[in-house]
C-alpha cells in the first residue's frame, strides 16, 4: 500500500458519502434470504464470496472484501477454508477490510480481531496479509489511524462485497445506536448491551473493551454490495427493526434500506419476526423461478 501522509492541520477531511455506482445502473435490490438452518446461511454466503472472487480471477480483476468478526461469519470462514484447501478458490488476488477493532487490546490479544482474523481465516488460505487490513489501534493516534483505514479503502478501488453480521440492538460494525447514517471510521463507545454480549470472549465482563475503531455507517453504504448474516432467535428483533422499521439512527442497520444492493441471509429463527415474512418468501421463490426460466 502507498504510504499516506498527513495533512499538517489536525483537521482530518474526508471524502463526501456517494453510493455505488451500481445506484445509477438499475441494479437496486434489498433481498431477504430465510434458510431453514444455520448451516445454510453458511452454504449461502460462501457461494456468494467465492462466486465473487472466481468471477474476478478469470477477469483478472482484484477482488476487495469487507469482512466480519464475532459469532456469526466463523461458519462461512470455516467454509471458505475448506473450499481453498479442495483446490476450489484462491484468495491470492484479494484485499481485505475489517469492519472493526477494540481500542486497547494488542494485536497478539486472543480477543483483538487482528488475532481473530489470523486464526479463523488468513493464516489456513493463500491470502497476502499485506493486503489484509483490520482497523489499527495499538500504539496509534486513533484519527490518523481511521483516515488512513478510510483512505486505504479508496486506494484499494472500494469495497465490492462487505459481509455484516448484527448485534441484538440492530449495530453493524461498533456503529452503535445514535451513530449517524453519515459516518465515517472513527472511534466509538461501546454500549452496555455490547459489552455485555461480547463479554463472552472475555475472562470477566470488566475486561471488554469500552471503545472501538469502526467504519462508519456511510463508509459500509459506500460498498457495491452488502451481505448481512443473522442467525438465531436474539437477532429477531434486530432484523425486524432493520428490514420493516423507519430508518432511524436508533436502528443504524435500518440504514441498509438505503443502499441499491444488499442481501440479508437469515436462518428461520432470525427471520422470525419479520411482519411480511410470507410476502419476503413468495417474493424469493418468484426470483428462483423467474431465474429458472430466464
Ligand atoms: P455475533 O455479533 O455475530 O457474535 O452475534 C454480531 C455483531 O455484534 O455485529
Amino acid at each position: 500500500m502507498p504510504v499516506i501522509s498527513h495533512p499538517a492541520s489536525t483537521a482530518i477531511s474526508l471524502p463526501p458519502f456517494r453510493f455505488p455506482p451500481s445506484l445509477s445502473t438499475g441494479d437496486i435490490k434489498l433481498r431477504i434470504v430465510v434458510l431453514d438452518t444455520p448451516d445454510l446461511v453458511t452454504q449461502f454466503a460462501a457461494d456468494m464470496v467465492c462466486e465473487l472472487v472466481k468471477e474476478r480471477a478469470r477477469e483478472k480483476i482484484e477482488v476487495v472484501l469487507g469482512l466480519a468478526t464475532g459469532g456469526t461469519p466463523l461458519g462461512l470462514y470455516r467454509e471458505l477454508i475448506a473450499r481453498h484447501q479442495r483446490g476450489g478458490v484462491s484468495f491470492r488476488e484479494v484485499d481485505t477490510f475489517n469492519l472493526d477493532e477494540y481500542v486497547g487490546l494488542p494485536p497478539d490479544s486472543p480477543q483483538s480481531y487482528h488475532y481473530y482474523m489470523l486464526e479463523n481465516l488468513f493464516k489456513h488460505i493463500d491470502i497476502d496479509l499485506e493486503r489484509t487490513h483490520v482497523p489499527e489501534t495499538w500504539n496509534v493516534d486513533l484519527d490518523e489511524s481511521a483516515h488512513d483505514f478510510e483512505m486505504n479503502i479508496e486506494l484499494a478501488g472500494g469495497i465490492d462485497l462487505q459481509i455484516l453480521g448484527i448485534g441484538t440492538d440492530a449495530h453493524i460494525g461498533f456503529n452503535e445506536i445514535g451513530s449517524s447514517l453519515g459516518s465515517r471510521t472513527r472511534v466509538k463507545t461501546l454500549t452496555r448491551k455490547t459489552r455485555a454480549d461480547n463479554a463472552r470472549y472475555f475472562a470477566s465482563p470488566d475486561e471488554v473493551p469500552r471503545m472501538a475503531l469502526t467504519m462508519g455507517i456511510a463508509t459500509i453504504l459506500e460498498s457495491q454490495s452488502i451481505l448481512l448474516l443473522a442467525t438465531g432467535e436474539s437477532k429477531a428483533t434486530a432484523i425486524r427493526n432493520c428490514v420493516e422499521g423507519p430508518i432511524t439512527s436508533s436502528v443504524p442497520a435500518s440504514a441498509l434500506q438505503l443502499h441499491p444492493n444488499v442481501t440479508l441471509a437469515l436462518d428461520s429463527a432470525a427471520a422470525s419476526g419479520l411482519a411480511n415474512l410470507d410476502y419476503f418468501l413468495e417474493s424469493e421463490r418468484n426470483r428462483a423461478a423467474t431465474t429458472r426460466s430466464s
